[in-house]
């Protein structure tokens, strides 16, 4: 639209003016709005901005290649690219507590941040996504979220390595961005995407997380991406996936008797995740998810659908 234009010129403007000859890093995850940042500091100083992409190995399938494709190469930003699974993995051994994992996750983020961000000499700006609801919740209360807030930003890093923030989004709502980016030309599939939690599959596997669960949960919830997509409800929801429950349960294929993994589907609609309510997907389609996770992902021989409304229930199961 127009007037999103002339914001997107005007804020392009203004970076360029503030940043002038310097350097600026971002973090970037892929969702929406890191994504659009990342994008907007690339029309305003090119390659001045450089981008830090974590693989934290707790990624949704072809989720990291997919940035890489997006960004590196349509786009041409600089992309550093960290491949650090085997050290997120390593760390989150024998760990099944919900907040210790988060706690794990987001400080081997920032560490491996921090250690990039330093081998780009010359930075002098750290670009953050924060949008206004962000800065009217950390001014005004700490809800459930604060804590959750953390591990998205990196946090205390600004100071840490003493750089300056720029925060393009902060007068903007969810839904601005949204047309921002397409107004920046980014991918529909970008814009469009639900929310991820920064410690990803991690929290979607209810107790350890080992790589044979992660790659049972990831193909898992890659079914669950395809059939939302397919029947258009993607788009129709606040978020849909897959949780890899610790439960055992007998089934039975051809004459052989299996004991094998549950995923428990989670599909809720919402208009800010303070309140959630479970989606009511047609019958056909839970059937197909179903099918097609019990034949196509190995280990798994159950799925269930989670009808629970939140509160008092949470959207992710921990
Ligand atoms: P809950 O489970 O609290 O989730 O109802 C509300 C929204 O927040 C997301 N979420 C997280 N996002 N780090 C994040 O970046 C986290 O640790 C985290 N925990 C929950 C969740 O996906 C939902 O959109």
């Amino acid at each position: 639209s127009w007037t999103m234009q002339s914001f997107a010129e005007m804020v392009i403007k203004g970076i360029r003016d503030q940043v002038g000859d310097d350097r600026v890093i971002c973090a970037l995850s892929g969702g929406v709005d890191s994504s659009v940042v990342a994008v907007l500091l690339h029309r305003a100083i090119g390659r001045q901005l450089y981008c830090i992409f974590v693989n934290n190995g707790l990624l949704r399938k072809g989720e990291a290649e997919e940035v890489r494709r997006v960004f590196a190469d349509h786009f041409d930003i600089n992309l550093v690219y960290v491949d650090a699974s085997e050290e997120f993995l390593s760390r989150l051994k024998g760990v099944t507590d919900p907040e210790q994992k988060r706690k794990i996750i987001g400080n081997l983020f920032i560490e491996i941040f921090e250690r990039e961000a330093r081998k780009i000499t010359g930075v002098k700006y750290l670009a953050q996504g924060t949008l206004y609801p962000d800065v009217i919740e950390s001014v005004s209360f700490k809800g459930p979220s604060a804590t959750i807030k953390t591990h998205h930003n990196v946090g205390g890093l600004p100071d840490r390595m003493s750089l300056q923030l720029i925060e393009p989004l902060r007068e903007l709502f969810k839904d601005e961005v949204r047309s921002l980016g397409r107004q920046l030309g980014l991918p529909e599939r970008i814009i469009m995407r639900h929310p991820f939690p920064g410690p990803g599959l991690a929290i979607r596997i209810i107790g350890e997380v080992t790589a044979e669960k992660l790659s049972i949960l990831r193909e898992a919830d890659a079914i669950v991406m395809e059939e939302m997509e397919a029947s258009g409800w993607y788009d129709k929801v606040w978020q849909a996936f897959a949780v890899l429950l610790p439960v055992r349960s007998v089934g039975v294929m051809g004459d052989e008797r299996t004991y094998e993994q549950v995923i428990a589907l989670r599909v809720v609609e919402s208009v800010d995740a303070m309140t959630a309510d479970w989606a009511r997907l047609p019958y056909d389609l839970l059937a197909r998810l179903s099918n097609r996770i019990i034949n196509e992902v190995k280990g798994v021989n159950r799925v269930v659908f989670d009808i629970s409304s939140k509160p008092p229930s949470t959207i992710e199961w921990e």
